[in-house]
């Protein structure tokens, strides 16, 4: 046992040593026209994604949102964490050199992408939402193996995939947890937050996924007290 984890261990370090040294060197680009996304990658392991999802109207119940009145119809992306046991693999650049992504040269090459994006992943408060889509990128996409289109590309494909999967859901009570888990065949990780009441509210869901991209428990289950609900109203 102990011999065959270390035996990942070691399979693990060499994918990640090559993804180290697929990126393109920023030192190269002298005349060249910049790259939508610019990141030395630094070696990282992980041993399955997750992708994480926020209800739009339960983050705002309790936060000031950019659109207090998005419609409660879908499940908008935080982000896509590949992912260890805690802790997760961050901010896997180097930062001496920074993380550099170019939205608006990404909407120029790949459009119909850049519009999925401002559905499936638009930014809830705080930060403008491309700021938000760079941020992620840096802090977890560069812990992606491919490159910053295809991270982008892999999550809404994902995000896709579960709202499909989801729609037919509608206890929003403490049996929503398994209704989605039945609608998706696997256990989901949920997050939830403390409102008024001492009730909580599910925020957040993560799906996960293994290193082949199939669905499977989240090892890391619930978070949230049995009672949890999400809400279909915006409090603000
Ligand atoms: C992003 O790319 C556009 C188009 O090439 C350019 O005009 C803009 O200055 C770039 N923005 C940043 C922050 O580099």
């Amino acid at each position: 046992m102990l011999r065959a984890i270390f035996l990942l261990a070691i399979s693990l370090t060499v994918v990640s040593t090559k993804v180290g040294t697929e990126v393109v060197s920023s030192t190269q680009k002298s005349a060249e026209k910049p790259k939508i996304f610019e990141a030395i990658k630094t070696p990282v392991c992980y041993n399955y994604f997750q992708i994480s999802l926020q209800w739009a109207p339960s983050v705002c119940a309790t936060r000031r949102c950019h659109e207090p009145f998005l419609e409660p119809d879908r499940w908008t992306i935080n982000g896509l964490l590949p992912t260890s046991s805690p802790p997760y693999p961050n901010t896997c650049y180097d930062r001496n050199l920074g993380c550099r992504a170019n939205f608006t040269e990404l909407a120029e090459v790949s459009p119909k992408l850049v519009d999925d994006m401002w559905y499936y992943w638009p930014s809830l408060y705080n930060k403008a939402t491309p700021e938000f889509w760079k941020y992620i990128y840096c802090k977890y996409g560069t812990c992606y193996p491919e490159s910053g289109t295809d991270y982008f590309k892999k999550a809404i494909s994902m995000a896709k995939k579960v709202n499909e999967l989801l729609k037919d859901v509608t206890d929003r009570g403490p049996g929503a947890f398994k209704q989605m888990n039945k609608a998706l065949g696997v256990n989901v990780g949920y997050w939830c937050r403390n409102v008024r009441g001492g009730a909580q509210i599910i925020e957040q869901i993560g799906v996960c996924y293994d290193r082949d991209w199939n669905m499977m428990d989240c090892p890391h289950a619930k978070m949230c007290a049995i009672t949890a609900e999400y809400t279909d109203y915006c409090s603000a």
